[in-house]
Protein backbone atom coordinates (compact mmCIF):
# COMPACT_ATOMS: atom_id res chain seq x y z
CA UNK A 1 0.00 0.00 0.00
CA UNK A 2 2.48 2.55 -1.14
CA UNK A 3 0.14 4.48 -3.87
CA UNK A 4 -3.65 4.53 -4.69
CA UNK A 5 -2.15 4.86 -7.86
CA UNK A 6 -0.96 1.11 -7.33
CA UNK A 7 -4.84 0.04 -6.77
CA UNK A 8 -7.51 -0.78 -9.42
CA UNK A 9 -11.05 0.39 -9.02
CA UNK A 10 -12.34 -3.07 -8.14
CA UNK A 11 -9.48 -3.64 -5.40
CA UNK A 12 -10.38 0.03 -3.92
CA UNK A 13 -13.96 -1.18 -3.82
CA UNK A 14 -12.90 -4.17 -2.00
CA UNK A 15 -10.96 -2.75 0.69
CA UNK A 16 -14.52 -0.07 1.18
CA UNK A 17 -16.76 -3.77 1.68
CA UNK A 18 -13.88 -4.93 3.83
CA UNK A 19 -13.71 -1.99 6.11
CA UNK A 20 -18.00 -1.74 6.52
CA UNK A 21 -17.19 -5.55 7.81
CA UNK A 22 -14.70 -4.15 10.16
CA UNK A 23 -16.84 -1.48 11.46
CA UNK A 24 -19.19 -4.21 12.52
CA UNK A 25 -16.19 -6.27 14.22
CA UNK A 26 -16.14 -2.65 16.53
CA UNK A 27 -19.09 -3.41 18.34
CA UNK A 28 -18.17 -6.91 19.25
CA UNK A 29 -15.48 -7.98 21.75
CA UNK A 30 -11.82 -7.54 20.20
CA UNK A 31 -11.30 -9.67 17.29
CA UNK A 32 -8.53 -12.13 16.95
CA UNK A 33 -8.06 -11.99 12.94
CA UNK A 34 -4.30 -10.44 13.47
CA UNK A 35 -3.47 -12.51 16.88
CA UNK A 36 0.48 -13.29 17.24
CA UNK A 37 1.45 -10.49 14.34
CA UNK A 38 3.43 -7.89 15.13
CA UNK A 39 3.39 -4.46 13.42
CA UNK A 40 5.49 -1.64 13.24
CA UNK A 41 4.50 1.81 13.42
CA UNK A 42 7.58 4.19 12.19
CA UNK A 43 6.93 7.57 12.59
CA UNK A 44 9.86 10.19 11.39
CA UNK A 45 6.82 13.47 10.96
CA UNK A 46 4.16 14.39 13.82
CA UNK A 47 0.72 12.50 13.48
CA UNK A 48 -2.12 12.38 15.23
CA UNK A 49 -5.17 10.14 13.35
CA UNK A 50 -2.93 8.10 11.21
CA UNK A 51 -0.86 7.09 13.66
CA UNK A 52 -3.33 6.63 16.38
CA UNK A 53 -6.11 4.63 14.68
CA UNK A 54 -3.15 2.53 13.17
CA UNK A 55 -2.46 1.05 16.81
CA UNK A 56 -6.24 1.43 17.51
CA UNK A 57 -6.80 -1.06 13.87
CA UNK A 58 -4.14 -3.41 15.53
CA UNK A 59 -5.57 -3.36 18.92
CA UNK A 60 -8.99 -4.26 17.70
CA UNK A 61 -7.46 -6.89 15.64
CA UNK A 62 -5.68 -8.57 18.24
CA UNK A 63 -2.24 -7.88 16.65
CA UNK A 64 0.79 -6.00 18.50
CA UNK A 65 2.11 -2.78 17.29
CA UNK A 66 5.57 -1.55 18.62
CA UNK A 67 6.23 2.02 18.07
CA UNK A 68 9.77 3.32 16.77
CA UNK A 69 10.64 6.68 17.89
CA UNK A 70 13.32 8.15 15.90
CA UNK A 71 14.54 10.96 18.43
CA UNK A 72 15.22 8.02 20.42
CA UNK A 73 16.39 5.19 18.03
CA UNK A 74 20.16 5.07 16.04
CA UNK A 75 18.30 7.41 13.68
CA UNK A 76 19.76 9.83 15.99
CA UNK A 77 23.08 8.88 15.30
CA UNK A 78 22.84 8.58 11.21
CA UNK A 79 21.47 5.51 10.55
CA UNK A 80 19.90 5.59 6.78
CA UNK A 81 16.52 5.05 6.07
CA UNK A 82 17.44 1.61 4.59
CA UNK A 83 19.41 0.00 7.12
CA UNK A 84 16.61 0.85 9.98
CA UNK A 85 14.05 -0.57 7.66
CA UNK A 86 16.12 -4.00 6.98
CA UNK A 87 16.40 -3.91 10.86
CA UNK A 88 12.69 -3.61 11.35
CA UNK A 89 11.40 -5.39 8.96
CA UNK A 90 13.38 -8.59 10.51
CA UNK A 91 11.78 -8.32 13.56
CA UNK A 92 7.98 -7.18 12.45
CA UNK A 93 5.23 -8.70 9.99
CA UNK A 94 4.16 -5.28 8.55
CA UNK A 95 5.48 -1.62 8.39
CA UNK A 96 3.47 1.50 8.76
CA UNK A 97 6.09 4.26 7.62
CA UNK A 98 5.47 7.82 7.35
CA UNK A 99 8.28 9.93 6.31
CA UNK A 100 9.17 13.31 5.27
CA UNK A 101 10.77 12.27 1.85
CA UNK A 102 8.30 11.74 -1.28
CA UNK A 103 8.99 7.98 -2.56
CA UNK A 104 10.09 7.16 0.83
CA UNK A 105 7.55 4.38 1.28
CA UNK A 106 8.25 3.10 -2.20
CA UNK A 107 11.90 2.58 -1.25
CA UNK A 108 10.82 0.93 2.02
CA UNK A 109 8.64 -1.36 0.45
CA UNK A 110 11.41 -2.51 -2.32
CA UNK A 111 13.59 -3.10 0.74
CA UNK A 112 11.67 -4.91 2.83
CA UNK A 113 10.39 -8.51 2.97
CA UNK A 114 7.04 -7.88 4.57
CA UNK A 115 4.27 -5.50 3.46
CA UNK A 116 5.09 -1.29 4.15
CA UNK A 117 1.84 0.63 4.13
CA UNK A 118 2.52 3.82 3.41
CA UNK A 119 0.93 6.69 6.03
CA UNK A 120 2.03 9.63 4.16
CA UNK A 121 5.34 10.30 2.15
CA UNK A 122 6.04 14.17 1.79
CA UNK A 123 3.70 16.31 -0.39
CA UNK A 124 3.15 13.17 -2.67
CA UNK A 125 0.51 10.24 -1.32
CA UNK A 126 -1.75 9.63 1.78
CA UNK A 127 -3.19 6.05 0.14
CA UNK A 128 -5.13 4.66 3.80
CA UNK A 129 -6.37 8.29 4.08
CA UNK A 130 -7.91 8.12 0.45
CA UNK A 131 -9.63 4.92 1.18
CA UNK A 132 -10.80 6.30 4.20
CA UNK A 133 -12.27 9.30 2.43
CA UNK A 134 -13.86 7.73 -0.13
CA UNK A 135 -15.22 4.86 2.86
CA UNK A 136 -16.86 7.85 4.29
CA UNK A 137 -18.04 9.94 0.80
CA UNK A 138 -19.97 6.61 0.09
CA UNK A 139 -21.32 5.97 3.93
CA UNK A 140 -22.41 9.73 3.78
CA UNK A 141 -23.73 10.03 0.34
CA UNK A 142 -24.73 6.10 -0.50
CA UNK A 143 -22.14 6.56 -3.93
CA UNK A 144 -19.33 8.55 -5.32
CA UNK A 145 -20.25 8.90 -8.94
CA UNK A 146 -21.74 12.00 -10.26
CA UNK A 147 -21.53 13.55 -6.96
CA UNK A 148 -20.71 17.20 -7.12
CA UNK A 149 -17.20 17.44 -4.88
CA UNK A 150 -15.14 20.77 -4.28
CA UNK A 151 -11.47 20.38 -3.01
CA UNK A 152 -10.32 23.64 -1.43
CA UNK A 153 -7.21 24.53 0.15
CA UNK A 154 -3.61 24.23 -0.44
CA UNK A 155 -3.89 21.54 -3.48
CA UNK A 156 -0.20 22.14 -4.67
CA UNK A 157 1.53 21.02 -0.99
CA UNK A 158 -1.60 18.22 0.46
CA UNK A 159 -0.45 14.99 -0.16
CA UNK A 160 -3.96 14.01 0.66
CA UNK A 161 -5.55 16.29 -2.37
CA UNK A 162 -3.48 14.53 -4.55
CA UNK A 163 -4.62 11.25 -3.70
CA UNK A 164 -7.54 12.15 -3.31
CA UNK A 165 -8.49 13.77 -6.66
CA UNK A 166 -7.01 10.70 -8.67
CA UNK A 167 -9.45 8.55 -6.46
CA UNK A 168 -12.54 10.94 -7.16
CA UNK A 169 -11.33 10.63 -10.60
CA UNK A 170 -11.43 7.10 -10.77
CA UNK A 171 -14.66 6.79 -9.22
CA UNK A 172 -16.28 9.15 -11.80
CA UNK A 173 -17.22 12.30 -9.27
CA UNK A 174 -17.36 15.70 -11.08
CA UNK A 175 -14.84 17.92 -9.03
CA UNK A 176 -13.96 21.76 -8.80
CA UNK A 177 -10.84 22.57 -7.73
CA UNK A 178 -10.22 25.74 -4.85
CA UNK A 179 -7.20 27.14 -4.05
CA UNK A 180 -4.91 30.14 -4.04
CA UNK A 181 -3.74 30.56 -7.95
CA UNK A 182 -0.18 29.62 -6.78
CA UNK A 183 -1.42 26.47 -5.00
CA UNK A 184 -3.10 25.28 -7.87
CA UNK A 185 -3.22 21.21 -7.93
CA UNK A 186 0.04 20.29 -10.00
CA UNK A 187 -0.35 20.01 -13.79
CA UNK A 188 1.18 16.11 -13.89
CA UNK A 189 -1.42 15.04 -11.62
CA UNK A 190 -4.20 16.85 -13.41
CA UNK A 191 -2.64 15.20 -16.76
CA UNK A 192 -3.07 11.93 -15.31
CA UNK A 193 -6.70 11.97 -14.02
CA UNK A 194 -7.54 13.32 -17.93
CA UNK A 195 -5.66 10.27 -19.51
CA UNK A 196 -6.80 7.95 -17.31
CA UNK A 197 -10.08 8.63 -16.25
CA UNK A 198 -11.41 11.31 -19.31
CA UNK A 199 -11.50 13.24 -15.96
CA UNK A 200 -11.49 17.16 -16.57
CA UNK A 201 -11.43 19.34 -12.93
CA UNK A 202 -12.84 22.41 -12.84
CA UNK A 203 -9.93 24.75 -11.31
CA UNK A 204 -10.62 28.39 -9.88
CA UNK A 205 -9.76 31.10 -7.01
CA UNK A 206 -13.54 31.70 -6.64
CA UNK A 207 -14.87 30.76 -2.56
CA UNK A 208 -18.26 30.44 -3.78
CA UNK A 209 -19.50 27.14 -2.20
CA UNK A 210 -22.92 26.70 -3.73
CA UNK A 211 -24.21 23.67 -5.30
CA UNK A 212 -21.70 21.05 -3.71
CA UNK A 213 -22.32 17.89 -2.18
CA UNK A 214 -19.12 17.26 -0.59
CA UNK A 215 -16.97 20.26 0.21
CA UNK A 216 -13.30 18.65 1.22
CA UNK A 217 -11.21 21.38 2.82
CA UNK A 218 -6.96 21.32 3.80
CA UNK A 219 -5.03 23.92 5.56
CA UNK A 220 -2.25 26.03 3.95
CA UNK A 221 0.54 23.70 4.45
CA UNK A 222 2.47 26.47 6.34
CA UNK A 223 5.67 23.86 7.08
CA UNK A 224 5.98 23.80 3.51
CA UNK A 225 6.84 27.22 2.56
CA UNK A 226 9.93 29.08 2.80
CA UNK A 227 7.79 32.40 4.20
CA UNK A 228 5.34 31.10 6.86
CA UNK A 229 3.71 35.01 6.56
CA UNK A 230 2.81 34.11 2.84
CA UNK A 231 0.82 30.97 4.13
CA UNK A 232 -0.97 32.75 6.67
CA UNK A 233 -2.23 35.78 3.68
CA UNK A 234 -3.37 32.83 1.52
CA UNK A 235 -5.53 30.98 4.77
CA UNK A 236 -7.12 34.00 5.29
CA UNK A 237 -8.90 34.46 2.00
CA UNK A 238 -9.75 30.89 1.79
CA UNK A 239 -11.49 30.44 5.55
CA UNK A 240 -14.64 28.32 5.23
CA UNK A 241 -16.63 29.95 8.26
CA UNK A 242 -20.29 30.16 8.97
CA UNK A 243 -20.67 33.22 6.24
CA UNK A 244 -18.70 31.13 3.70
CA UNK A 245 -21.35 28.41 4.07
CA UNK A 246 -25.01 30.59 3.45
CA UNK A 247 -24.84 29.54 0.28
CA UNK A 248 -23.73 26.04 0.26
CA UNK A 249 -26.38 23.08 -0.16
CA UNK A 250 -28.28 22.00 3.31
CA UNK A 251 -27.11 18.63 2.66
CA UNK A 252 -23.64 19.57 2.05
CA UNK A 253 -20.78 17.10 3.90
CA UNK A 254 -17.72 19.19 4.88
CA UNK A 255 -14.95 16.45 5.18
CA UNK A 256 -11.18 17.56 6.55
CA UNK A 257 -8.15 15.03 6.74
CA UNK A 258 -7.33 17.01 9.57
CA UNK A 259 -5.51 18.49 11.27
CA UNK A 260 -7.41 21.88 10.93
CA UNK A 261 -6.23 24.70 12.39
CA UNK A 262 -7.56 28.14 10.93
CA UNK A 263 -9.26 27.46 7.66
CA UNK A 264 -12.76 25.79 9.82
CA UNK A 265 -13.06 28.09 12.43
CA UNK A 266 -14.68 26.13 15.97
CA UNK A 267 -18.45 27.19 15.53
CA UNK A 268 -18.59 25.16 12.01
CA UNK A 269 -18.12 21.66 14.55
CA UNK A 270 -21.66 22.38 15.28
CA UNK A 271 -23.08 22.57 11.94
CA UNK A 272 -24.28 19.38 11.28
CA UNK A 273 -23.01 19.68 7.76
CA UNK A 274 -19.18 19.27 9.27
CA UNK A 275 -18.78 15.45 9.39
CA UNK A 276 -14.65 15.44 9.57
CA UNK A 277 -14.78 13.57 12.92
CA UNK A 278 -17.23 10.92 12.27
CA UNK A 279 -14.22 10.68 9.18
CA UNK A 280 -11.41 10.52 11.02
CA UNK A 281 -13.51 7.74 13.05
CA UNK A 282 -13.86 5.65 10.02
CA UNK A 283 -9.80 5.67 9.68
CA UNK A 284 -9.99 2.82 12.26
CA UNK A 285 -12.03 0.29 10.46
CA UNK A 286 -10.01 1.21 7.15
CA UNK A 287 -6.97 0.72 8.57
CA UNK A 288 -8.53 -2.71 10.37
CA UNK A 289 -9.05 -3.42 6.62
CA UNK A 290 -5.53 -2.55 5.53
CA UNK A 291 -3.79 -4.35 8.17
CA UNK A 292 -5.80 -7.46 7.73
CA UNK A 293 -5.22 -7.74 3.64
CA UNK A 294 -1.88 -6.71 3.74
CA UNK A 295 -0.81 -9.30 6.05
CA UNK A 296 -3.44 -12.18 5.39
CA UNK A 297 -3.67 -11.59 1.85
N1 LIG B 1 -5.07 13.16 8.30
C1 LIG B 1 -3.84 12.92 8.82
O1 LIG B 1 -2.96 12.35 8.15
O2 LIG B 1 -3.68 13.36 10.10
P1 LIG B 1 -2.37 13.12 10.98
O3 LIG B 1 -1.27 13.93 10.34
O4 LIG B 1 -2.72 13.59 12.36
O5 LIG B 1 -2.04 11.66 10.92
Amino acid sequence: MVSIRDLEKKEIESYLAEAAKMEKLLNRPKSELLKGKVIASMFFEPSTRTNMSFQAAAKRLGAKIMTFYPGTSSTAKGETLGDTIRMIDGYVDAIVLRHPSEGAARFASDLALHPVINAGDGGNQHPTQTLLDLYTIKKLKGKISGLKVALLGDLKHARTMRSLLFGLAMFGAKVTLISPPALRMDEDVLAEVKEKFGAIPKQTSEMSLAGFDVLYVCRIQKERFSDPMEAERMQKDFRVDLEALKSANKNLAILHPLPKVDEIPPEVDFDPRAKYFEQAKNGVPVRMAVLYKAIKG
